[in-house]
C-alpha cells in the first residue's frame, strides 16, 4: 500500500472535515499542502491541521507540493476550472459536490483526464458505508427481489441567514438550489442503489427562502430497471430528515438520517412469508463501517493502489449530475426528460438555469409577499 499525498484546496467549513477525516485513514494519505486565497484562513488552517506547505495559488501548490491527489474543497463555481488544471497536472481530484455547475463543463473533463493521465472523482460520501454495499448487493437478487417503487427526500431546514454568504444560492455559484447543493447527496446515493434512471418529471419552486433559486423541488423518476421514485429536495422542512425507502418484491429497505449514517439508520423489512429470508442475508453482510468522507477516501486509495478506476468517478458523478439538469429542465419547460436529451444545443445542457428559464419560472411563481 502506498501512503498518498494529498493537499486541500479551499480552507473553510467542509476542509476540516476532509482534515480529521484524512487523519482517520490509518496512514494511508498525508496532508502535505493546503491553499486558500485568504491568508489569514489558510494560516489558521494549516496550524491547525499540522500542514507545513501553505499556498494562495493551486498553480504555486501543484507546482511546489507535488501532491498525488487535491481535494476541491471551493465554493461550487470554482470545482471545475481547478479540477481541470489538477488533471492536465497529472494529479488526481477529489472534488466536493456539485462537481460541475453544468453538463457542459462536467464535460469538459474527459480531455483534462485523457491529457494528464489523472482521473476526477466526486465527494459522494453516503455510497461508502457498508450499509449501502450490501443493500446495492441484496436489491434485485434473489432473497430481496425485484425492486419496483422508491422515495428519497432531502427534508432539510436553511433559515434566511443561511444565504448570507456571498456565493450561497445563485445559479452563477451553485448552479442551483437544493437540487444541486443539498438533495443531490442523497439522489447520487438511490441512483446507486437502483442503477441508470430514465425519465424525470419535476417542479421546482422558491416557497419561501429569499434565494434566486429553488427552495424546493419534487421529481418523479422512472428507472431502467422500472423502479418507480419520487425526490423530493427541500430546505424548508423544520423536522430535518435525509430517507430514502425501496420497496422490493421480498423486502422494503429504508434508510433513514440526516448528514450521515450508521448500520442502525438502516430497516430491513421481509414480505409476510419472506421474513427470514430477508433478515438472513441482511445480517449475512459485513455491517461496521458508516458512510463519510474517510470511508469515500479508503476506497478511492483501495482504487489508485489497485490500478482501478476510481469510485464514485467521472462516469457515474455525470449520471447524478444529468438527474439534477433533468429535474430543473423538467421543471422549467413543463415536460418530462429522458435520460441522454441534454446535449449541446439543449437550454440545460450549458446551465441548471436553462438560459434564464429557471429564473423567470421562478420569479413569476414565488410568494409576492417574499420576494
Ligand atoms: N460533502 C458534504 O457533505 C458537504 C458539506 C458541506 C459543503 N460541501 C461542499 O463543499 C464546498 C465548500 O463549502 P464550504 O461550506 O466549505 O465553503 P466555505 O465558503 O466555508 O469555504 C470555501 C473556501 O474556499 C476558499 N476559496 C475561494 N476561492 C478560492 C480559490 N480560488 N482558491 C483557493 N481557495 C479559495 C475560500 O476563501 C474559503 O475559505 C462546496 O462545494 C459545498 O457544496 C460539501
Amino acid at each position: 500500500m502506498r501512503t498518498y499525498r494529498v493537499a486541500i484546496v479551499g480552507t473553510g467549513g467542509i476542509a476540516a472535515v476532509h482534515a480529521d477525516n484524512l487523519a482517520r485513514t490509518g496512514g494511508r494519505a498525508e496532508l502535505v499542502a493546503a491553499c486558500d486565497v485568504d491568508q489569514g484562513r489558510l494560516d489558521a488552517f494549516a496550524q491547525q491541521h499540522g500542514i507545513a506547505g501553505k499556498h494562495l495559488t493551486l498553480t504555486e501548490l501543484l507546482k511546489e507540493a507535488k501532491p498525488d491527489i487535491v481535494h476541491l474543497c471551493t465554493p461550487p463555481m470554482m470545482h471545475i476550472e481547478q479540477a481541470i488544471e489538477c488533471l492536465e497536472a497529472g494529479v488526481h481530484v477529489l472534488s466536493e459536490k456539485p462537481p460541475a455547475l453544468s453538463l457542459a463543463d462536467f464535460d469538459r473533463l474527459g480531455e483534462a483526464q485523457t491529457k494528464g493521465g489523472a482521473q476526477f472523482s466526486c465527494v459522494f460520501q453516503h455510497r461508502f458505508g457498508d450499509a449501502s454495499a450490501a443493500a446495492q448487493h441484496l436489491i434485485g437478487g434473489a432473497e430481496f427481489g425485484r425492486p419496483l417503487v422508491a422515495r428519497c427526500d432531502t427534508l432539510w431546514y436553511r433559515p434566511d441567514s443561511y444565504w448570507d454568504l456571498p456565493w450561497r444560492g445563485t445559479w452563477t455559484a451553485e448552479g442551483g438550489g437544493p437540487t444541486m447543493g443539498h438533495g443531490i447527496h442523497q439522489f447520487d446515493l438511490l441512483l446507486h442503489l437502483l442503477g441508470p434512471w430514465e425519465e424525470a418529471t419535476a417542479i421546482a419552486s422558491r416557497q419561501d427562502r429569499a434565494t434566486s433559486t429553488e427552495d424546493l423541488s419534487a421529481a418523479l423518476v422512472r428507472f431502467g430497471n422500472g423502479v418507480v421514485a419520487t425526490i423530493v429536495n427541500s430546505l424548508l422542512s423544520p423536522r430535518e430528515t435525509s430517507d430514502i425507502r425501496i420497496d422490493c418484491e421480498f423486502a422494503t429497505v429504508e434508510l433513514s438520517h440526516l448528514y450521515g449514517y450508521s448500520t442502525d439508520n438502516w430497516t430491513i423489512t421481509g414480505a409476510p412469508g419472506h421474513e427470514e429470508q430477508v433478515t438472513g442475508a441482511w445480517a449475512g453482510q459485513a455491517l461496521e463501517r458508516g458512510s463519510g468522507h474517510s470511508a469515500q477516501f479508503l476506497a478511492m486509495y483501495d482504487a489508485l493502489d489497485a490500478g482501478r478506476p476510481l469510485p464514485a468517478g467521472a462516469d457515474s458523478a455525470r449520471q447524478t449530475l444529468e438527474l439534477a439538469a433533468a429535474i430543473y429542465a423538467s421543471a422549467f419547460t413543463g415536460t418530462a426528460v429522458r435520460r441522454g436529451e441534454i446535449v449541446p444545443g439543449h437550454p440545460f445542457y450549458g446551465g441548471m438555469d436553462g438560459e434564464g428559464m429557471g429564473t423567470r419560472a421562478l420569479d413569476a411563481t414565488a410568494l409576492a409577499s417574499r420576494v
